[in-house]
């Protein structure tokens, strides 16, 4: 039921589309793997890896991941401490984050951010979605959810207050970090105003 309200209001579609479809892909947050399977489902030439704080999503999704046929998609999950971004020889050629870094406080997101650039490839590129803080209304609605769904019926871990960044603030955070950064909104037919920011590591900052 989770995955599907997930699946029908979040602009997974337009977000697979923004991560290289051949390569070593990472995705921290990836709670059922919703988005990771359908990363490895849409290219086979994917290797992907999700980690995630809560061992109950993790253990779901590894048994939906155990019902694929076999060689149907390269894709592993495992359950891993806050803040940890696993380390891959060469680096990954993506890194993702889909609606986690709002679970974060600003000196924690600033730090995982910084990680994840750390444990990229020379050319990889980190892509960031979350709900952006305008229009108002919208972004008043997303983040009254999230509340409900981390302090009330704690569908969502985490081990920090919550802190909704502007798709501004992200920009600005991955730029700081080094990266060539471009934004996108990706909320046309969506109830919910997600943005994405894709920061690209580049051969002079490599
Ligand atoms: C809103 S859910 C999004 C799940 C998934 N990315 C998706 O789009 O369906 C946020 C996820 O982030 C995870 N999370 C929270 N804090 C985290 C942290 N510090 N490190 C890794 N994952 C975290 C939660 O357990 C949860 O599964």
């Amino acid at each position: 039921m989770h995955c599907h309200v997930r699946w029908w209001t979040a602009p997974f579609a337009a977000l697979e589309a923004e991560v290289p479809r051949q390569g070593a892909i990472l995705e921290i947050g990836c709670g059922h793997a919703l988005f990771s399977t359908y990363l490895a489902l849409t290219s086979r030439d994917r290797q992907v890896r999700g980690v995630d704080i809560d061992a109950d999503k993790i253990e779901q999704a590894g048994a939906a991941i155990a019902r694929l046929a076999p060689g149907e998609a390269d894709i592993a999950v495992e359950h891993r401490p806050s803040g940890d971004v696993p380390v891959r020889s060469g680096g990954w050629d993506a890194i993702v984050l889909v609606d986690v870094l709002y679970l974060l406080s600003p000196v924690a997101r600033r730090e995982l951010i910084g990680r994840c650039v750390d444990r990229l490839a020379p050319d990889g590129v980190l892509v960031v979605k979350e709900v952006d803080t305008s229009p108002r209304f919208k972004a008043a609605v997303a983040q009254f959810q999230e509340l409900l769904a981390t302090k009330v019926f704690r569908f969502t871990a985490t081990d920090h207050d919550l802190h909704f960044p502007s798709a501004d603030e992200l920009r600005r955070l991955l730029v700081d970090a080094g990266l060539e950064v471009r934004t996108d909104r990706l909320d046309r037919g969506y109830f919910h105003p997600h943005c994405v920011v894709i920061g690209t590591r580049s051969l002079r900052t490599a």
